[in-house]
């Protein structure tokens, strides 16, 4: 059955053109790094700082020949952090930590950062058109073990042409709830005036979502219905796991400029089928604005159908379109955003559990191919994940030949 059922997808795909298939850049079994010595691994394994079947690549981004790869603190021996591969290298290649190992390798049980460099646990990053790397940094390790709070949520700023820590911000007090947790970033600025840029990052413990001016070096947090969690849908069942999440905002896309200048932010909670949208300029201007009759300028758009809860999402500038990860569907679906937003218009474009099981993050970079992490997430948290198996992939596809001859395509 199995071997039947295989070949007649191939014919299919072959075709329809192969070419719509994401091409795999990456795989690994398990991820190891670059040590500067074989002694440093070793020590760092006896040490505890490197416990290999803990360190589960989540977040990407590329810029130029460089693709950071994110491994966040779950557990306890991440090696670090904050890393990138070579696209040009070989698939399962080790991670280098970005921007040293000096910085990166700390132990779980640290108490203060050893240098404002130093990553301790990062989710999600962002490239932005000014050549900076933005990096949320939650500053906990071990979340599953021992939560250790190194450091305050902070958000650190590099240049990746001098790979110099350009700014570090520390979120203030008000910025934060007691459930907070800081996962995601996104960044608006335009590539000829990168000192006027704006962070926006979203709150999915505490359903808020901070708003950094790098300018004016200030932060201010922007509270909404629209940033919680459905409790209808919070139902997952991934790799045949169920499990309940509760997580509110995630998921954040900045469109281009409209005509008054300012994007559109879409955005939705993780654990929700619906999709929403809100003005810049009102994330801006929120300190001064009033905020009843502001609760009217967040849109919802739609709802995007059955079970299709989306840890990620991107705007890609040059189709016009969202897209946006599946995760309760093993894959990736879009929607044009000059067509109405209705389940029709939201296309599943791959869905294959063998293939994306738990499709975690994507990006698309200005070359317009779309970039895709999958990592078996749940397995991770509430089994273990199978050494001998290939367990993290990293995809690749053009977004024009992914949305051709469907619904997303103009
Ligand atoms: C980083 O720390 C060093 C020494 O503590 C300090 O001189 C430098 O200004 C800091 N850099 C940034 C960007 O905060
Ligand atoms: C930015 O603001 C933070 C706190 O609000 C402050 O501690 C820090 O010194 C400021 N940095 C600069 C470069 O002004
Ligand atoms: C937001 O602030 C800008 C600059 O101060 C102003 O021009 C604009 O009218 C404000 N928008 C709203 C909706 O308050």
């Amino acid at each position: 059955m199995r071997t039947i059922g295989l070949v007649v997808a191939l014919s299919v795909a072959s075709l329809c053109g192969a070419a719509t298939q994401p091409q795999l850049r990456f795989a690994w079994k398990q991820v190891d790094y670059t040590w500067e010595s074989p002694a440093d691994r070793e020590n760092a394994i006896k040490d505890g700082k490197f416990v290999q079947a803990h360190n589960l690549p989540l977040g990407l981004a590329r810029w130029k020949n460089k693709l950071f790869v994110t491994v966040p603190r779950w557990k306890n021996g991440v090696a670090s952090s904050l890393n990138y591969v070579n696209i040009d290298g070989p698939q399962d290649q080790p991670l280098t930590p970005y921007p040293s190992w000096k910085d990166n390798l700390v132990a779980d049980s640290a108490k203060s950062l050893p240098s404002n460099n130093s990553i301790i646990s990062v989710f999600r990053v962002y490239v932005d058109a000014c050549d900076r790397l933005w990096v949320m940094d939650s500053g906990l390790a071990d979340i599953l073990g021992s939560p250790n709070q190194v450091t305050g949520p902070s958000l650190a700023i590099f240049d990746l042409k001098t790979d110099q820590l350009i700014h570090r911000y520390w979120f203030k007090v008000d910025d934060m709830k007691e459930d907070s947790f800081f996962a995601n970033v996104v960044v608006d600025v335009d590539k000829d005036t990168c000192d006027n840029a704006f962070a926006y990052i979203p709150d999915l413990g505490g359903y808020g979502v901070v708003v950094y001016t790098l300018k004016e070096n200030d932060s201010w947090r922007v509270s909404h219905h629209y940033f919680h969690f459905d409790p209808l849908a919070g139902q997952y069942n991934v790799g045949g796991i169920e499990f309940q999440w509760t997580d509110g905002v995630f998921g954040l896309a900045l469109s281009e400029p409209r005509e008054n200048g300012y994007r559109t932010m879409f955005f939705h909670a993780f654990s929700s089928t619906k999709q929403f949208c809100v003005s810049t300029e009102l994330l801006r201007n929120y300190t001064k604005i009033n905020k009843e009759e502001a609760f009217h300028d967040f849109k919802l758009l739609g709802d995007k159908g059955e079970r299709s809860q989306a840890s990620a999402s991107f705007y890609d500038p040059k189709t016009n379109v969202l897209f946006y990860t599946q995760v309760n569907h093993d894959g990736i679906a879009c929607w044009n955003s000059k067509k109405p937003f209705t389940v029709e218009n939201n296309v599943l474009l791959f869905s294959d559990p063998s293939l994306y099981e738990f499709p975690n993050d994507l990006k698309v970079d200005d070359e317009g191919t779309l970039w895709l992490l999958v990592d078996k997430l749940p397995r991770f948290i509430y089994k273990e994940l199978d050494a001998n198996e290939v367990n993290y992939k990293i995809y690749s596809v053009s977004t024009t030949a992914l949305i051709a001859r469907t619904a997303c395509e103009a």
